[in-house]
């Protein structure tokens, strides 16, 4: 199996005069031609990433699918990447989901969560026949009604539970912890599945998501014990024997050189390997296994590149390096303290280096992409790379300081493509409105 785990995208690369080079085209050019900042997703990457999870599942459990979490980066384009590629998706909204629908994915291998889901968004669900990751008792109450109100109607739900593991990276507690917004709490499970047993919802099998960019895999293969004692123990009181089981995403990637997270081969074989013990042990069916990847397909695809602009020298206390963006279209480091590389276009990235920080330009003191980074030595025009910004970042882009979002661009094999347009300040002020007595 091909090691991916690597910060920059995979056709990304230096070119004799250090110019940085994306699936053939500079970088330079990029910028120039599709504005900055912008978002630059290499194809490459996505594909490799999505089909290492298709790969290593084959070989180990071929009854899977791997669905892709949209939630890291969802527009027309990628569902339609992720289409091509055979993998399911998760949306977690409306907008998700009928941005997946005009991309005609297949409804059959469309999942949808949310601790809040409207009765609109249940109705929608439905009628296409995707498949519901069960939250709570008021949209179970929207399934009841909605399939009393119309008898062609049918329901597959996945119930979401709280498994008392939760993990973020290194940090793993396993405390039975049950403050969480999603989810059924254990102890409300016999009753939530006696209940859907009077109905006609056809419960798939149980959830369980314990967290983001994590590292260990002790968790997820705790998870698959949690989940599989929960099956047991379900057909032996509801007499159900469940076909899917959905581990939920989480697995890490690198956004510094200190990162260590496991190869998408490696995270799997824990998986399948702990959900075969586990149903050989308890006498449990092997299920479908679901796992659900968001940040490990499409982080490690995406660049943001930016121009330099003001550079502000406090001499023996800090050199201020301010860019073109910053929080409106990289949320992660002001909102956790998120860590990133960058590189400079064009210099030598070895040479004349010196300590910066890497500010945004929008009016919050804490706006700053990378604290403390060193960098050649950069004067304003030129052009700054940070890397694995896939995930989490246009999906997370806001209009703050009325920015506007950058286009997302997907190059490869010499081609590039936008596939989401930067937008325009017309587009922010189509959506205002003056009250009668400000005309
Ligand atoms: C339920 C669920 N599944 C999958 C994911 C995707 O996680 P990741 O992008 O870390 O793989 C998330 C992320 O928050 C989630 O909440």
């Amino acid at each position: 199996m091909q090691e991916l785990n690597q910060i920059k995208p995979l056709s990304l690369e230096r070119n004799a005069t250090n110019e940085l080079v994306l699936a053939g085209i500079k970088v330079s050019e990029l910028a120039q031609h599709y504005g900055t900042p912008a978002y630059l997703l290499c194809e490459q990457t996505i594909r490799a990433r999505a089909q290492a999870y298709r790969q290593a599942f084959e070989q180990e459990y071929p009854n899977h699918l791997v669905v892709y979490a949209s939630k890291a980066l969802n527009c027309l384009a990628m569902c339609k990447l992720i289409e091509q590629e055979g993998l399911g998706l998760d949306v977690v909204s409306e907008g998700e989901l009928h941005t997946a629908i005009e991309a005609s994915f297949p409804c059959e291998r469309i999942i949808f969560h949310g601790n809040n889901k409207s009765r609109d968004e249940v109705k929608l669900a439905l009628t296409n026949g995707v498949t519901l990751v069960l939250d709570n008792r008021t949209e179970l109450a929207y399934i009841e009604e909605l399939l009393k109100s119309d008898p062609e109607l049918k329901a597959q739900v996945l119930i979401r539970i709280t498994p008392g593991i939760e993990c973020h990276t290194h940090d793993y507690i396993k405390t039975g912890k049950i403050d969480s917004k999603f989810g059924f709490n254990l102890e409300e499970l016999d009753e939530i599945i006696e209940r859907i047993k009077a109905t006609d919802i056809h419960i798939r099998g149980l959830h369980a998501h314990i967290g983001s960019q994590i590292f260990e895999t002790i968790p997820h293969k705790d998870t698959c014990k949690v989940l599989l004692e929960l099956y047991k123990s379900i057909k032996e009181k509801h007499g159900l024997e469940f076909e899917d089981l959905n581990v939920g995403g989480g697995l890490g990637i690198m956004y510094t050189e200190s990162d260590d997270p496991p190869e998408i081969f490696d995270w799997v074989k824990i998986i399948t390997d702990a959900v075969k013990a586990n149903c050989e042990e308890l006498e449990v069916k092997q299920p479908r296994i679901m796992v659900e990847p968001g940040r490990s397909i499409v982080g490690p695809a995406g660049i943001t590149v930016y121009k330099v602009g003001n550079i502000k020298d406090i001499p023996g206390v800090r050199k201020y390096v301010a860019v073109d963006g910053g929080m409106a279209d990289n949320a992660r480091p002001i909102m956790y303290q998120a860590e990133y590389t960058a590189e400079v276009d064009a210099k030598d990235p070895t040479t004349n280096l010196e300590k910066v920080t890497i500010a945004g330009k929008y009016c919050e003191s804490g706006d700053v992409l990378i604290p403390e980074i060193e960098l050649p030595q950069v004067e304003a025009g030129n052009l700054i790379v940070v890397y694995s910004t896939g995930a989490y970042n246009y999906s997370m882009a806001s209009n703050y300081n009325r920015a506007t979002k950058p286009s997302l661009v997907l190059v490869n094999k010499g081609q590039s493509h936008i596939i989401v347009q930067a937008e325009t300040v017309d587009d922010l002020l189509r959506n205002d409105k003056l009250a009668p007595h400000l005309r």
